[in-house]
């Protein structure tokens, strides 16, 4: 038979739509989640992607506060649960906490230590994001667990890390981000009226939550091909900003030049930015939010390129003064460069603007919104946001799994359950409880 090109090939592979007839790679596996917000929950959810069996622990009744976090603190999923079926879940909860076994437990309680060993001794992974030391306290630590079970794998993610001056602090994205060092080089210049700028998503917690999920899988290779023994894992929010900093800190290091914050331009390639287009895509539009001016990336910034550009926004002059890229590319020039193009774009739209450079073979991408991003084809068609039939709340849009594989594919099951939903399930297939244990567990709030 012909080899297949490559797009057919891909596609035979990889449509999302082919993924639950395949077997899951982490299928065997079980994950304890005593995770809240997003940094916890999303390490969590990337292996319940993978086909891990991840079982989260809640805090009787009202669960986790992200489900009462987000959008607007306005509950949407209902029920939140049997015991609160007048209030729902935040939609925030929604991209953490996908294909999960939903169960509660009141680790204040003598009765939820032991029933935390109990399950702890059947699971290989336990991953939890509370303050350095409280599951010390609560007798539920690293060191508490392994005795009952030396193979378990235990991922803790924090603030500031389990040791050292500057500890005990609470830590969220928000707080990793600042001390991390990422928002002092986002946002526009200083000296173009700029401030330090914050990311609308949480940033810090989902990258927190994919690097914590890496070392999970590297300890559980370990353990499976190795050592046959367990690990202690301690993942630092702040750290892990520091990570991606890129030459942020080299920089500093080397010349004692501290990397600034240089907004929709590029330190290093001009013109390679976002500019302002003066006119809105949906003009007839009533929602207000679309009476917004477009906006559009264009990169140009090799000579050839430029040229073309000049060529195309009428502004041939400028291919002269700035032929050469080490000159395009000093900050007193770029505003030059930028202000030209803008001048250029200020009768357009995005669309306008993307259309003029495609024909010309110039690189750009219009900045998308989420209506954008939900409507595209191309994006649709791979389920990268896909509709789907969720056995809870019905039709879901959603974000799918963003890594594929090709014999043993993530996938989307469900996106999350109500609190506690499935503590009978859960305590009676894995510990045994009787109806009758679970009634009075239940009666006494201890899940
Ligand atoms: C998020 C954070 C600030 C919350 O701090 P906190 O609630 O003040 O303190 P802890 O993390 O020690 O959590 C203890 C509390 O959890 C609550 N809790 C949550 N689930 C519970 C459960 N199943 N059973 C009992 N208590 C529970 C209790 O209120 C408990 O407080 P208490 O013992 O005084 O009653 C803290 O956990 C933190 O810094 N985590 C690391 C960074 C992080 O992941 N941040 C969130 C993502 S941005």
């Amino acid at each position: 038979m012909a080899t297949p090109d490559f797009e057919t090939y891909c596609q035979g592979l990889f449509d999302h739509k082919t993924a639950s007839g395949k077997p899951e790679v982490l299928k065997g596996y079980r994950v304890l989640s005593c995770t809240q917000y997003i940094l916890g929950p999303s390490c969590a959810a990337y292996l319940a992607e993978l086909g891990a069996e991840v079982i989260k622990i809640e805090t009787p009744r009202r669960g986790e506060p992200m489900r009462h976090t987000t959008p607007f603190n306005e509950p949407l999923l209902f029920p939140l649960s049997r015991w609160v079926p007048e209030a729902g879940t935040g939609l925030g909860f929604f991209g953490a906490n996908t294909n999960e076994e939903f169960i509660t437990l009141d680790f204040h309680r003598p009765e939820a230590r032991q029933a935390m060993l109990e399950l702890a001794a059947k699971t290989d992974v336990f991953v939890q994001n509370f303050r350095p030391g409280t599951f010390d306290r609560w007798g539920m630590g690293y060191q508490h667990l392994s005795k009952v079970n030396p193979r378990i794998i235990y991922q803790w993610l924090g603030g500031f890390g389990g040791w050292g001056p500057g500890r005990v602090r609470a830590s969220y994205d928000i707080l990793g981000q600042a001390m991390g060092g990422a928002f002092g080089i986002t946002g526009e210049a200083a000296d173009r009226g700029g401030t330090p700028s914050k990311h609308t998503i949480w940033l810090a917690d989902y990258w927190g939550g994919m690097m914590a999920a890496v070392t999970v899988l590297a300890a559980l290779y370990y353990r499976d091909t190795v050592s046959g023994k367990g690990t202690f894992i301690e993942y630092s929010q702040v750290h892990g900003v520091q990570r991606m900093l890129e030459y942020s800190l080299p920089l500093y290091g080397r010349y004692g030049v501290r990397r600034e914050r240089w907004g929709n331009w590029d330190t290093e390639l001009c013109p390679h930015g976002i500019i302002q287009c003066g006119k809105s895509s949906y003009p007839d539009s009533k929602n207000p939010q679309e009476a917004e001016v477009g906006y559009i990336l264009i990169t140009a910034h090799t000579d050839e390129d430029f040229k073309k550009l000049t060529d195309v926004i009428g502004r041939k002059d400028l291919a002269t003064t700035y032929a050469k890229h080490d000159d395009r590319v000093k900050a007193e020039n770029q505003g030059v460069l930028y202000e030209a193009l803008e001048a250029w774009a200020k009768d357009k739209t995005k669309e306008d603007v993307a259309t003029i450079l495609d024909k010309a073979g110039l690189n750009n991408q219009p900045v998308w919104n989420a209506k954008e991003v939900a409507e595209n084809p191309h994006w649709k068609m791979r389920g990268a946001v896909q509709w789907y039939d969720d056995p809870i709340y019905g039709d879901l849009h959603h974000q799918g799994p963003a890594f594929m594989m090709s014999d043993t594919p993530p996938r989307l099951k469900w996106a999350l359950k109500p609190v506690g939903a499935d503590n009978e399930r859960v305590y009676g297939r894995l510990l045994g409880w009787s109806k009758a244990k679970l009634a009075k567990m239940e009666e006494a709030e201890v899940i």
